[in-house]
């Protein structure tokens, strides 16, 4: 399916996989309502947009505000029209055994990566069904799906946000509303520099390998779709393997 003229609405698209994908949708022609809670990083992507020759808005939110999350995304249908395309992809993580983690890092891991996509998706789907058109692609991970030690809280929360995907991709067959996740394994950026200073991340994936198959995603045939892409490092082993 063509994506010129969609309106993309991405979250945590200041820097890392959310610029990549606000920058690969915008050379596939759409537009892009970009939002994260640091406005310099997204001024930074809406000017990347820009250099497309595509429309860019910059709003400001936290995604774990259902309140904010509500008026960014009146800003957004206000100044852009009708979403087309909603990518649940702002996300933390504090890497630590269950047995010392930080129970403020547990709760935040949470509502960052699940109940912000919980937010944004009540937000989104009252126009997205009145239109019985839209997709949401949600950011996942390897590790919504397998265990890592010492991620315990990323874990639950990805493998929470596989669960919801699933779920409201059955809700929303009757709406004509297709729901995916992508489950990437490691990319070099800021979440996992952070957490795993140690390893060596030169031949790690990009963003923009997540952003191929956020758009293979959203140009599916209206006739066929695929609930999740798992996309994984290859020098990695596949998942059972
Ligand atoms: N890097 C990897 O290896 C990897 C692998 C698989 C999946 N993922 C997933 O990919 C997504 C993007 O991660 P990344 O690697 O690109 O990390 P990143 O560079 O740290 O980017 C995270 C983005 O999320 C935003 N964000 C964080 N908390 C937020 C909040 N409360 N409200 C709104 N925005 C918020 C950040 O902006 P602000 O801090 O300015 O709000 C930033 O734009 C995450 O869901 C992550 O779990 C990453």
């Amino acid at each position: 399916m063509n994506l010129e003229g969609k309106t993309v609405l991405i979250t945590g698209a200041g820097r890392g996989i959310g610029r990549g994908l606000a920058v690969a949708f915008a050379r596939a022609g759409c537009a892009i309502a970009a939002t994260a809670r640091s406005e310099s990083e997204l001024t930074g992507t809406a000017e990347q947009v820009q250099a497309q020759g595509q429309r860019a808005l910059a709003i400001p939110c936290d995604v774990t505000d259902a309140e904010a999350v509500q008026a960014m995304v009146e800003q957004a249908l206000e100044a852009l029209g009708p979403i087309d395309i909603l990518i649940n992809n702002a996300g933390y993580a504090k890497f630590e055994p269950i047995h010392a983690a930080d129970p403020a890092a547990w709760r935040r891991t949470l509502d960052v990566n699940l109940t912000g996509p919980f937010n944004c998706i009540q937000a989104v789907l009252p126009s997205m069904m009145a239109r019985r058109s839209g997709r949401i692609i949600n950011i996942s991970s390897l590790a919504g799906l397998k265990p890592y030690p010492s991620q315990g809280a990323y874990c639950a929360s990805k493998h929470g946000l596989n669960g919801l995907t699933k779920v409201l991709a059955m809700e929303m067959r009757e709406h004509n509303i297709g729901v995916h996740a992508i489950c990437p394994g490691g990319l070099d950026t800021k979440l996992t520099q952070e957490n795993m200073p140690e390893r060596d991340k030169s031949d790690w994936m990009t963003p923009e390998d997540v952003a191929h198959a956020a758009l293979y995603l959203a140009g599916l045939s209206p006739r066929a779709t695929t609930d999740e892409i798992v996309l994984r490092r290859f020098d990695s082993a596949p998942l059972g393997g």
